[in-house]
């Protein structure tokens, strides 16, 4: 079943993807994520968790995570961060990309490729046996040697029957620190890297983050499953 929340969960984030373009706005995507979701027998899992108003959060340039979707029309050169989870037989996936609208600046590509790559960097050390916080420095040493910085004050964590559970796993900080990793534990292992300062401010709305210097920012998330060898993306479209 957890499988299957994050198959739907990276074939909507694929879909939202693919309607990035210049012209579109927001709440489009967020309706196409919604009713893709709803249509795999799936449930929305943000849609009114603690009062979020939407089926995806969509963070354009300087914000950094819980952008609710609205009339806002994308533009050729925003960056696009797009986070999805899907709850189905019980269980969630979780769930998350940067999208170029059209052609962006080189810096901002290089963003997102670092930001990606990060992710991949935390999870080679997210093997049973390691701790928790061996993935954050991992990761947190890979965006700044690129000359970027992690940001703080959100995080990873556990997932599953709830969206949020634990673990924390953040995306920072020193290794050996945490609780051991042991197979068959999934965690949603999420950077969220800004241009400039890590600090960010969340808006009057109570979600909308945004980065303190008003840089860009970008973020990547998949729902990962420990195993006693090498982890598995389980919010992969292969299979759906
Ligand atoms: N992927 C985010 C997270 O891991 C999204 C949560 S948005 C919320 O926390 F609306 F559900 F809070
Ligand atoms: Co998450």
């Amino acid at each position: 079943m957890m499988r299957r929340a994050c198959k739907i969960t990276a074939a909507a984030r694929a879909l939202a993807g693919e309607m990035v373009r210049p012209g579109v706005t927001t709440k489009e995507i967020d309706k196409a994520v919604h009713d893709f979701i709803v249509s795999q027998g799936a449930t929305p899992s943000f849609l009114n968790y603690s009062g979020y108003p939407a089926s995806a959060c969509i963070s354009v340039n300087q914000t950094v995570i819980h952008g609710i979707p609205d009339s806002r029309v994308l533009n050729e050169g925003d960056i696009v961060s797009v986070d999805v989870g899907a709850y189905f037989g019980g269980f969630h996936g979780d769930c998350a990309a940067t999208f170029a609208c059209g052609e962006i600046s080189p810096e901002a590509q290089k963003l997102i490729d670092v930001t990606k790559q990060s992710f991949f960097e935390g999870i080679k050390f997210a093997r049973q046996g390691n701790r928790v916080s061996d993935i954050g420095h991992a990761v947190q040493e890979y965006v700044e040697a690129n000359g970027f910085s992690v940001v703080r004050d959100f995080i990873g964590h556990g997932v599953g029957a709830n969206l949020h559970e634990e673990p924390e796993v953040p995306n920072f900080g020193k290794p050996g620190r945490g609780p051991r990793l042991i197979k068959g534990m999934t965690i949603a292992v999420e950077p969220m890297v800004n241009m400039g300062t890590h600090m960010v401010r969340v808006l009057r709305d109570g979600w909308t983050t945004v980065t303190a210097d008003g840089k860009l920012s970008a973020h990547y998330e998949n729902t990962v499953l420990i195993t006693d060898g090498e982890p598995e993306i389980l919010t992969v479209t292969e299979g759906l």
